[in-house]
């Protein structure tokens, strides 16, 4: 970055002045001038950072036009609509209303296993319940909501579609990101990103302008799809979606105990749909494994795997097999980004 830093500055002679505080004022002018005078706009939030900083930056450009929705679609982490809905609340004065779709999500993705026919299907259900939400707010209103915010970043717009220009075709697609590509094409919303220029550090710093909590800021990113691309297989499977959610806030909560959350990117935990053999108690077992992961990152578009000390993991590892039934072998994921991805579908 020293070198970069020199070689701009004094070499090149280009003039520092990208400022967050600018791109602030000019994304605020340009959510203003795009919606207009009139129009609603719909926003969802999830509790993480990138949806809560977008809302908040649109709720300053055009206040109570602004409708927040959450949705419990049923892949949300352990009592994630309570926690997030309390805080909404108590720490943002964000209006939130929240929506259970979880019937409506889980029998779409009953059965489906590859990663990316779920994000696609998770995508258009969201779109469903954002077209029905506006439809409600059209009876109080009198005009139906025309746009729909979206917290996606530049990591997203970059792994979802072929640089602008660059004549490439979607055969480069990483992954399709909800946020970007999972997203129907008769949709009727149009699109509000006020964040598709930015890193998710960037995303941060703003989101502190913005005077956000920080027990927003520093949450460590979830997914879009969530719990869907963290069930290997079918979402539906077993106890999968159950069984995910204890192993994770066993794991997370150990981080945050030992004073470690802030410095890793990411933690979570993976549902393997593969059972192997144990022993438990005096008996025999043959249940499932699930795989943990944890990361260092700048951004998400490259990353390291954390290196715990063994006893840490150690401890983590009886902890989640004494107290989930289902689990009797934890394996750690030691690999960097690339050659994987962050999350494992
Ligand atoms: P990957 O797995 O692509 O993850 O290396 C990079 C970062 O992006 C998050 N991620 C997503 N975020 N919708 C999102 O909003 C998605 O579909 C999605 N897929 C991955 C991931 O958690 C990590 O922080």
């Amino acid at each position: 970055m020293e070198t970069l830093r020199h070689f701009l500055l004094e070499v090149a002679g280009v003039t520092a002045e990208w400022k967050l505080q600018d791109i602030l004022t000019e994304q605020i002018e340009l959510v203003k001038a795009a919606v207009g005078p009139d129009e609603h706009v719909v926003c969802a939030l999830s509790g993480g950072v990138d949806s809560t900083v977008a809302a908040t930056l649109v709720h300053r450009a055009i206040g109570d036009r602004l409708h927040c929705v959450f949705v419990d679609n049923g892949l949300c982490r352990y009592k994630e609509g309570e926690r997030v809905m309390g805080t909404f609340k108590s720490d943002l004065h964000l209006p939130v209303t929240c929506v259970d779709a979880t019937d409506m999500f889980l029998s779409r993705l009953k059965g489906v296993v590859d990663p990316e026919k779920k994000r696609k299907i998770i995508g258009a259900a969201f779109i469903a319940v954002f077209e029905e939400f506006s439809v409600q707010l059209e009876k109080e209103l009198g005009k139906k909501p025309a746009f729909l915010v979206q917290g996606t970043l530049y990591p997203d717009v970059i792994e979802s579609c072929p640089p602008p220009g660059s004549g490439k075709s979607h055969s480069h697609t990483i992954k399709s990101h909800h946020n970007v590509g999972g997203l129907p094409p008769d949709m009727q919303f149009k699109l509000v990103e006020p964040l598709k220029w930015l890193f998710k550090d960037e995303v941060r710093k703003l989101g502190a302008l913005l005077e956000v909590p920080d027990s927003f800021l520093k949450r460590h990113p979830f997914p879009g799809p969530g719990l869907a691309v963290r069930i290997l297989g079918d979402v539906t499977q077993g106890n999968a979606l159950e069984t995910i959610r204890l192993a994770d806030e066993i794991f997370v909560n150990s981080i945050r105990e030992a004073g470690l959350y802030d410095e890793i990117w990411q933690a979570f935990a993976v549902y393997l749909p593969v059972k192997t053999v144990g022993v438990q108690g005096d008996k025999r077992t043959h249940s499932n494994a699930i795989a943990l992961r944890a990361i260092t990152s700048e951004d998400g578009m490259t990353a390291d795997w954390y290196h715990f000390d063994s006893k840490f993991l150690a401890d983590v590892s009886s902890k989640i097999c004494n107290s989930i039934r289902d689990i009797n072998r934890v394996v750690y994921d030691i690999t960097s980004k690339p050659p994987s991805t962050v999350e494992w579908e």
